[in-house]
């Protein structure tokens, strides 16, 4: 059974002078249990308000949201945002804990727990100090952690990464996909990054721009670690960059996109070792 599940959502916001902006339309849209999808899109289509809409912050005009066969509820669901959110008045360790508290876990087990999601995002020796005195990327590290802390079956995931430098990004990659391996949630990650989507997903999910509609869906049968020098990852690299860009038109286009993707699929061999690229 999907995890979650979108059907024909539909959303608008009112500009400035009133006039209607249609930002999601029709959007059908499955994750199962233990499944990583990446969602690609141009800015402004719609990605973050497709999020908003799952974590239940918002609310369609159309169209429903099941998230594990029930209308969303936010114990359910956790929520990494494009920009952190973090307590100010709190220590970076008591800003992870504070769900758990909230949760009803004692303050000392909630304050290991945190110390313990601190450590996988590398920050544990920052415990002590406030949310002002990190950096932009270190803050969104923590807000990371707070999420990840709670354990929600299903995680939604705002560009965690983009604040961060290269080095940063590809420990954190590797430690979600770490995560995300041993607990098998599901995964909608937003990325503007095809590398990062090639990296990370099972599937991809193309979006239009505004109106957001879904352009394509990729799945990548692929084993981890990935090498994305190796020639799969460069052909499909390639081919995503040309969805991406709009340069041609999804639906005249699916078909040859899954012969020629299929095509290369077959060469695949089995996983190897770490190389150069790869998480
Ligand atoms: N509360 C709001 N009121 C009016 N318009 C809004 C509101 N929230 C978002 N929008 C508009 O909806 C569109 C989609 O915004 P959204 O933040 O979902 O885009 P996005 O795909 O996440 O972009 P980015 O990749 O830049 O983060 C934008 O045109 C934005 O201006
Ligand atoms: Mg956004």
């Amino acid at each position: 059974m999907a995890l979650l599940r979108l059907q024909k959502v539909k959303k608008s916001f009112f500009g400035h002078k009133g006039e209607e902006i249609e930002v999601l339309t029709n959007i059908d849209l499955e994750v199962k249990q233990g499944e990583f999808v990446c969602l690609l899109g141009p800015s402004g289509c719609g990605k973050s308000t497709l999020l908003n809409i799952v974590a239940g912050l918002l609310s369609p005009d159309a169209g429903a949201v099941m998230v594990d066969g029930q209308p969303v509820g936010a114990d359910r669901v956790g929520m990494v945002f494009q920009e952190g959110g973090l307590f100010p008045w709190l220590t970076v360790l008591d800003n992870v804990a504070f769900g758990l508290w909230v949760k009803g876990m004692g303050k000392k087990d909630a304050r290991a727990k945190a110390r313990e999601y601190l450590r996988r995002v590398h920050l544990e020796e920052f415990a002590f100090i406030y949310p002002h005195q990190l950096s932009g990327g270190m803050r969104q590290r923590v807000a990371i952690a707070r999420t990840l802390a709670m354990d929600p079956p299903f995680l939604l995931m705002d560009e965690p990464f983009s604040a961060l430098d290269t080095r940063t990004r590809r420990l954190l990659q590797q430690e979600l996909l770490h995560i995300w391996q041993q607990t098998r949630k599901g995964i909608l990650f937003v990325t503007h990054s095809i590398e990062e989507a090639l990296l990370l997903a099972d599937r991809v999910v193309v979006l239009s721009g505004r109106p957001a509609r879904i352009k394509q869906e990729v799945t990548l049968p692929f084993p981890r670690p990935r090498d994305l020098r190796r020639p799969p990852f460069v052909f499909w690299e390639e081919e995503l960059k040309s969805l991406f860009g709009e340069e041609r038109d999804g639906q005249e286009y699916s078909q040859t996109f899954y012969d020629r993707a299929l095509s290369q699929t077959a060469v695949l061999p089995a996983a190897r070792p770490f190389v150069g690229r790869s998480v």
